[in-house]
């Protein structure tokens, strides 16, 4: 079985391809409705919540991890990793290698969570693939609530993506990276701003082939479950809206929580 955690709904952009390669492994999705935004916490306070989820998720059978967020992944992959051996785990970083080989203008723009940027994990990125490029890094505070609320295009949502996107933008960015597992929900937004000339990368495929690489035991019954702290109803209503799955949604408690 695999395992698959974010804050909420994000990661169902990476769940998505994730099925699409592995049609018919067992999967168990945890949105963790109850702790979100993970985007505004201390790394500290996400790596305790990311130890909980995991410690869950093996609870309930999973035998591959996969952090679907990029504020956990930053926050606490290789900690996770040492806390439980042998566990394969398969984290999300900002496609900056990509970006570095698309951009004609040398400038990138990365788009994410405050967290994000704070971890060692970005910095090593900056070290391994941004020489001689221009890295704008924008934490685009409320896009990951207002995806949670079920708000991806419209009169609001292109308000609260032009007011981080347009200063990336002005700085010269011809390449996008969507640094959070949210943003791909508001990518038409994005790209009705952003212009069809500058490509905005997801690194959500790229992600799902690693894990068909490294998944032990997926399982063969093409089950997807998903687990949600927080209200099963309002989780069940904007998983339905955003991905159009009919998915069934069970209310469960992290161990950190009780
Ligand atoms: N989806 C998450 C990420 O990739 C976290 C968003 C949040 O909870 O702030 O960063």
């Amino acid at each position: 079985m695999i395992g698959i955690f974010d804050s909420g709904v994000g990661g169902l952009t990476v769940y998505k391809e994730v099925r699409r390669r592995l049609p018919r492994a067992e999967v168990v999705y945890l949105a963790d409705r109850g702790n979100a935004p993970y985007g505004n916490r201390s790394l500290v306070e996400v790596g305790a919540i990311a130890s909980a989820c995991t410690t869950h998720l093996l609870d309930v059978g999973a035998s591959t991890v996969v952090v679907a967020c990029n504020t956990a992944s930053a926050a606490a992959l290789h900690p996770l990793r040492a806390e439980f051996p042998g566990v394969p785990f398969v984290g999300m970083e900002p496609a900056l290698k990509p970006a570095a080989a698309m951009t004609r203008s040398g400038v990138v723009g990365v788009l994410a969570t405050a967290a994000t940027f704070q971890g060692e994990l970005f910095a090593s990125l900056l070290d391994r693939y941004a020489a001689g490029l221009e890295v704008i890094t924008q934490a685009c505070a409320g896009w990951a609530e207002m995806v949670e609320a079920g708000i991806v295009e419209g009169e609001v949502a292109t308000q609260e993506v032009d007011r981080y996107l347009s200063p990336v933008l002005d700085r010269g960015a011809d390449t996008l990276v969507l640094g959070c597992t949210h943003y791909p929900f508001l990518e038409s937004t994005i790209a009705a701003i952003a212009g069809p000339q500058r490509p905005i990368i997801d690194p959500a495929a790229a992600v799902a082939a690693q894990v068909e690489r490294v998944a032990t035991d997926p399982g063969d019954n093409g089950r997807t479950t998903v687990h949600a702290t927080g209200d099963p109803t309002r989780t069940k209503a904007i998983v339905s809206k955003l991905t159009g799955l009919d998915l069934e949604v069970e209310a469960v408690t992290l161990p950190m929580n009780g």
